[in-house]
């Protein structure tokens, strides 16, 4: 705990006075047993302090305000373009990116100090997440006016986007930029349609990187048996356990404090005071009530994709962020939303009989992802441009 907590104060400079929470318990644990062993929504959000909410709405909102425009000055224009990157997804909401600006590029570099070792020991999750906020860039920059190419420096592991002048194209996916999300919750069910497919595998697909669509019942049920399998030994593992609950934020006012990590409430959870969800984790939570709610989850799914790239390397790695990246943007953009359930891919024991049961012998698969249409839940934090920029 104490390093996690060093971190974070590090690294809020923008931040002072309020006083840390410091959680003890998993995000995957709290999420799965807030609602059903602590009696549900009603009695969780009774003991909700209301300003918990107010700062990270108020915060939740500003994320999303509207862009200035391609008449806007070149260092406002280049933090506009990196306040959209940053909107990107990245794993356990560690934004573990950072920005340099030059006249007529940006470069991101990877945050070091804000890998995740144990989930994540060969930083596969951190170049995916950069491969996430490159495409974000590259959407934004068009709109602005802007055509961006990106070149991967494998020796500083380093993404170079030059910004080159162009005819703005305000596309869908760059309209979606504000409102996409990892949507955590229950989806109805219901089959999509071979068009939305269609558009989904387009959006996902380049020449290094390939994605397999199933939506057939009893293949989403391996994929499900694999998820619980996976799951099972993360949770079992004190590494992971230790890493993930540094990246925790209970309520409003923790999430507001330091603007990243995971927001219990952007996955459906109430606000809890982090006391409450310390004592009623302790005393309750189970292994198979968190694979319960996953087959819950992957259950109520239209289907599931997962993403391979050509190469297991950072190059890759980054091409499948930006692959799934716009895929996710396509979804929103259709209304539909998804969500990662990775574990399979995390647990290096598993992977390798996940890709063999997928056809994948010899291939590493890099993401697994569920899609389906369902309601969108509160969205989770950004640290602001100052924070990020080098
Ligand atoms: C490489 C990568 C791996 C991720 N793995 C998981 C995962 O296994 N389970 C999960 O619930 N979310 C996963 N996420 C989603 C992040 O937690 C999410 O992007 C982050 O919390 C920010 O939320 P947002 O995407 O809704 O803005 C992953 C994201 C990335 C980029």
């Amino acid at each position: 705990m104490g390093i996690g907590r060093a971190r974070r104060d590090r690294d809020t400079p923008w931040l002072h006075g309020a006083e840390h929470a410091v959680t003890r318990i998993s995000r995957r644990q709290f999420v799965s047993l807030a609602p059903t062993v602590m009696g549900g929504t009603s009695l969780l959000s009774a003991c909700a302090p209301s300003a918990d909410t107010k700062g990270s709405a108020a915060i939740a909102a500003g994320i999303g305000r509207p862009d200035p425009g391609p008449g806007a000055d070149n260092e406002t224009l280049s933090w506009e373009l990196v306040r959209n990157a940053t909107l990107a997804p990245s794993s356990h909401n560690t934004q573990c990116w950072r920005f340099q600006l030059e006249p007529h590029a940006i470069t991101l570099l990877p945050d070091l100090a804000r890998r995740c070792p144990a989930v994540d020991p060969d930083d596969h999750h951190l170049f995916v997440s950069l491969g996430c906020a490159t495409e974000n860039l590259a959407h934004a920059a068009l709109a602005h006016g802007l055509r961006a190419e990106a070149t991967f420096d494998a020796a500083h592991g380093a993404i170079r986007v030059a910004l080159a002048p162009t005819r703005a194209e305000s596309s869908d996916l760059f309209r979606a930029l504000p409102t996409r999300q990892c949507t955590r919750g229950d989806y109805d069910a219901r089959p999509l349609s071979t068009d939305d497919l269609g558009l989904l595998e387009r959006a996902g697909t380049s020449g290094g990187v390939h994605m397999l669509l199933y939506t057939e019942r009893p293949t989403i049920e391996r994929v499900l048996d694999f998820v619980v399998q996976a799951n099972t030994a993360q949770m079992a593992d004190p590494a992971f356990i230790s890493e993930l609950k540094t990246w925790i934020r209970f309520n409003g006012a923790e999430a507001a404090h330091t603007r990243d990590g995971l927001y219990t409430a952007a996955s459906g959870s109430p606000n809890i005071p982090t006391w409450f969800g310390e004592l009623a984790f302790s005393l309750f939570f189970t292994a198979k009530g968190e694979n319960d709610r996953y087959a819950h989850q992957i259950r109520s799914s239209a289907g599931v994709a997962v993403f391979i790239g050509q190469a297991a390397d950072k190059a890759h790695w980054i091409e499948v962020g930006r692959c799934y990246e716009r895929f996710a943007l396509q979804a929103t953009a259709l209304g539909i939303r998804n969500a990662l359930v990775n574990q399979p891919i995390e647990v290096t024991a598993v992977r390798p009989q996940f890709a063999t049961a997928f056809g994948l012998s010899g291939q590493r698969p890099d993401l697994v992802v569920r899609f389906g249409r369902g309601p969108r839940l509160p969205s989770s934090l950004r640290r602001p441009v100052q924070a990020v920029v080098v």
